[in-house]
């Protein structure tokens, strides 16, 4: 089959290599799927880039945690009505795994995949893993979010602009975005953001503060928290919670315990990939039920073939992508 691998980290143009490996054959409780896109997350290329203390865990990867595409081969002990089925995968180069996505074929655990709804594109279906499943995990895992006020920092992030859809799903009373321009505000309210603040040049807090009548906000999916810390302790209620799936500002804050504590505020930073088992089955079928609703909105930054897929990674690198960047396998777009 045609994969795209790297033997070791550093720049795209220097590591990525395309080539043939041998087809992999769907093991005990597996299933092979024919991929038909994969989707480039700022983990997938940080692994690739790696960085000081994180070598390579394994001597060859091929990259791209998320994926799309058709089960074509069914293994020992895995459920035989998957064959033939269109799918979307997560956790493909993650949590143990090394062998994702952008390749031909991927065998991986029934349990990573799920079925992709017919009116769902194999690109969009490629843009689900890891932006929708976090987006997911960060509004839910505190408890239901039913009337409550959400904030969103980065709404038109991919996982923020799936945060702001799940929030309206979930039953989100007020969801709030911030952004760093007009466009992004664009994005963000098509998400279904009720306002957009932008945090570079507003008052965030005290904008916060006069959105919600002094209260503060409920909930706080956040994709900088060490950036964001100043402004999100002083916008949150008194017993709110607060979900950090990035710290990209400022990745060793100083935070007042003090502060925390007097709110109350229940903290958690997370990593999709290894989350309680049960939270990431939630996520899946969630997630599922959002592409299949009429309101879903995936956002592609870029498409590309797995030739070009230097220029994938580096318009992930780039920072100035927006949504998910997908590439496109074997010329299919069904
Ligand atoms: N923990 C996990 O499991 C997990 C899962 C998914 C992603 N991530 C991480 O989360 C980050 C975002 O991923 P992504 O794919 O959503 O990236 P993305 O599509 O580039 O979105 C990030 C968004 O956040 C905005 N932003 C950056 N700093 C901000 C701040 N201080 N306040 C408000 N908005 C801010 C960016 O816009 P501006 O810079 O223009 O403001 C951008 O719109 C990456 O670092 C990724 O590695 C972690």
């Amino acid at each position: 089959m045609k994969a795209l691998w790297y033997d070791k980290q550093g720049a795209a143009r220097d590591v990525l290599e395309l080539g043939e490996m041998p087809t992999p054959e769907a093991g005990t409780g597996e299933v092979r799927v024919e991929v038909r896109a994969s989707g480039i997350n700022p983990s997938d290329v940080g692994l690739r880039r790696g960085r000081p203390g994180r070598p390579m865990q394994f001597p060859r990867v091929i990259p791209h945690s998320d994926g799309a595409g058709v089960v074509d081969q069914v293994g020992p002990d895995a459920d035989p009505a998957w064959l033939g089925k269109r799918v979307w995968i997560y956790n493909g180069a993650r949590a143990g795994r090394c062998f994702g996505n952008a390749a031909d074929y991927i065998c991986l655990s029934q349990d990573l995949v799920y079925e992709l709804p017919a009116r769902t594109s194999f690109a969009e279906g490629a843009t689900l893993g890891i932006p929708a499943m976090t987006a997911h995990c960060c509004l839910f895992s505190r408890g239901p979010i039913e009337g409550k006020t959400v904030l969103v920092t980065g709404g038109a992030g991919a996982v923020g602009h799936y945060a702001l859809q799940l929030a309206r799903r979930g039953g989100a009373a007020h969801t709030i975005a911030t952004v760093s321009s007009a466009k992004k505000a664009d994005i963000a309210a098509s998400g279904g953001a009720d306002h957009t603040l932008n945090y570079r040049e507003e008052d965030v807090a005290g904008r916060l503060r006069e959105l919600t009548d002094g209260r503060g906000v409920d909930h706080i999916v956040d994709v900088d928290f060490g950036g964001n810390f100043d402004a999100g302790i002083r916008a949150l209620a008194l017993n709110g919670s607060w979900a950090a799936y990035a710290s990209s500002g400022n990745r060793s804050p100083t935070v007042s315990i003090g502060a925390l504590m007097a709110k109350n505020v229940n903290l958690q930073f997370l990593v999709l990939n290894s989350l309680p088992h049960e939270v990431r089955r939630a996520a899946q079928r969630e997630v599922t039920a959002l592409a299949e609703s009429d309101a879903a909105i995936h956002n592609i930054a870029g498409r590309f073939t797995l030739e070009q897929s230097v220029a994938a990674h580096e318009l992930v690198e780039s920072g100035e992508k927006l949504g998910t960047v997908v590439v496109e396998h074997g010329g299919s777009q069904a």
